[in-house]
Formats: C-alpha cells, structure tokens, sequence
C-alpha cells in the first residue's frame, strides 16, 4: 500500500498579515501571501500537503490548533508576539502531541539587546526546536526538518 501524503499545518500569529509594509528593515518586504506561495510551492516539490492559516486572534489560533492539528504530521507555527506571553498556546501546543517548529523571520536574540521581552519564548519549550533570523526561508527549512522526522 502506497505510504499515506503528509499534511503539514503553517500558522502565523498577530500582525503577520501587515508582512510586506510592517517594518521592512525588520521584517524584510515579502509579504504574506507571497510566504505561503513559497510555503506551497515547498511542499508540491517535497509532495506533502499544507494548510496554512492566520490570525490576529489568539482564541482562533487555538480552535484552529485544536481543529486541524489531529491528522496532521507536524506544524510550522510563527507565534509572532503570542510567543512572549501566551501561556494558552504553549499549552494547547503540549496537550496537541504533534512536532511543533517555531519560526521567527527576524533574530529574536539580536533584537533583545534593545527589546528584552524578546529574549523569552514561552512557546518554544513546547516545540521540537526554534528556527530564528532566517526571513522566509525558515518556514521552508521547519518543512523539511518536519518531514524528514523519523516517528
Ligand atoms: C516575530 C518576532 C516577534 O517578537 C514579533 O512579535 C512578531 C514577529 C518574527 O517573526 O520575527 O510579530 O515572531
């Protein structure tokens, strides 16, 4: 029997829908739709499936979470700033079982030198591992490392 096609989930949290024209010296000018493009290109070239999802809400990151994370294989989650302070998304992410990837496009740890709030994820402990700095091309590098995961 052919093996089962892998559906990956990719989140994006707060202010991740301003990509493009939110503090380009930051946050680079590739917008969010162009990042998911990318994202589903990906995984055509690695033949899996994704889903990907946005809010503002952290109630409807959660209910999404909750909704479509059973069945899938692993997720791609940019907290954006839930990752300082949500304790509801750290928690939903132990009580989902399923490998998480943390993905931030700017350096979180660079910027803690200005912004010390920045240096605390309080999500990532609840994640396989933490991709930081790398602009879009983390989410691609989080897809692989999801599906290439042995379990
Ligand atoms: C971010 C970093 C967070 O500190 C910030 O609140 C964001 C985006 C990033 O992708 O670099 O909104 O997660």
């Amino acid at each position: 029997m052919p093996a089962a096609v892998k559906r990956l989930l990719v989140v994006n949290g707060p202010n991740l829908n301003l990509l493009g024209t939110r503090e380009p010296e930051i946050y680079g000018t590739t917008t969010l739709a162009e990042v998911e493009a990318m994202v589903r290109e990906h995984a055509a070239r690695m033949g899996c499936e994704v889903t990907c999802f946005q809010s503002n809400s952290e109630g409807a990151l959660l209910d999404f979470l909750q909704r479509e994370a059973p069945g899938s294989s692993g997720i791609v989650l940019n907290p954006a700033a839930f990752t300082h302070y949500s304790y509801a998304l750290y928690d939903c992410l132990k009580a989902l079982r399923i490998p998480v990837v943390e993905v931030h496009l700017s350096n979180l740890h660079a910027r803690a030198e200005r912004e010390r709030f920045r240096s605390r994820s309080v999500t990532a402990p609840a994640a396989a591992g933490v991709i930081t700095g790398l602009g879009p091309k983390g989410y691609l590098l989080a897809m692989e490392y999801l599906l290439d995961r042995d379990e």
